[in-house]
């Protein structure tokens, strides 16, 4: 492959991991600072738009992430397909959506199940006396309907973040390629040892 195919394939992988669950690129972990400290964590890759370079997550506006993004709004990602051998990190400038018409039009898309993660009564990270989930009954019940779990909308948040850095890293017996990208008014790409 060129540097042209790589980059291209990379972002094919990459949407191909935000809409296929079983995809390995489906989740990635992310990497902010907070106080100087680098923090990762897994996150689902909910969508990604070539067009824009941006790669999106979905989490609870409450959460340490998002402090750190406040303060450092640059984040890194790191996908790893095991079986294709690739390693793609990306590095890109965030914004934090929060009851806009984004975060609504997303939010409309979640079913019950799928909002329980944004319902916790206290924020993520807040002590507790013992193991819990934080949430209120309503989720015991078999009962429970989308509108009743409208409350945790206050807590949702999409991260959207804009890519300028790319890195491909293919292992393989033949040889290891490894390949950067830098957005600066077009893709630049240059290959560099693994
Ligand atoms: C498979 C998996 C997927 C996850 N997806 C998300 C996610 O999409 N958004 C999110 O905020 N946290 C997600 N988490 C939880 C985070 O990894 C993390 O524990 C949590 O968000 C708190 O992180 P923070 O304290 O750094 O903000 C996921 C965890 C796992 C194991």
């Amino acid at each position: 492959m060129d540097l042209n195919e790589v980059l291209t394939t990379s972002w094919q992988m990459l949407a191909k991991g935000a809409l296929q669950k079983k995809h390995p690129l489906h989740t990635a972990t992310i990497g902010t600072m907070a106080n100087n400290i680098p923090q990762l964590r897994t996150v689902v890759l909910r969508k990604t738009a070539i067009a824009n370079r941006q790669l999106f997550f979905y989490t609870d506006i409450r959460s340490a992430k998002i402090q750190a993004l406040k303060a450092h709004p640059t984040l890194s990602w790191l996908f790893y397909h095991p079986t294709k051998n690739i390693q793609i990190r990306a590095i890109g400038n965030t914004t934090i959506h929060h009851q806009n018409e984004l975060t609504l039009t997303q939010w409309k898309t979640l079913p019950t199940y799928g909002r329980k993660t944004y319902g916790t009564l206290q924020a993520p990270s807040t002590p507790l006396t013992q193991a819990a989930d934080d949430l209120p009954p309503l989720w015991q019940s078999p009962t429970i309907t989308l509108a009743d779990t409208e409350y945790a909308y206050a807590n949702f948040a999409v991260v959207s973040c804009e890519i300028y850095y790319l890195e491909w890293l293919h292992l393989q017996r033949s040889g290891h390629q490894r390949a950067q990208f830098n957005y600066v008014q077009g893709w630049e790409g240059s290959w560099v040892v693994p």
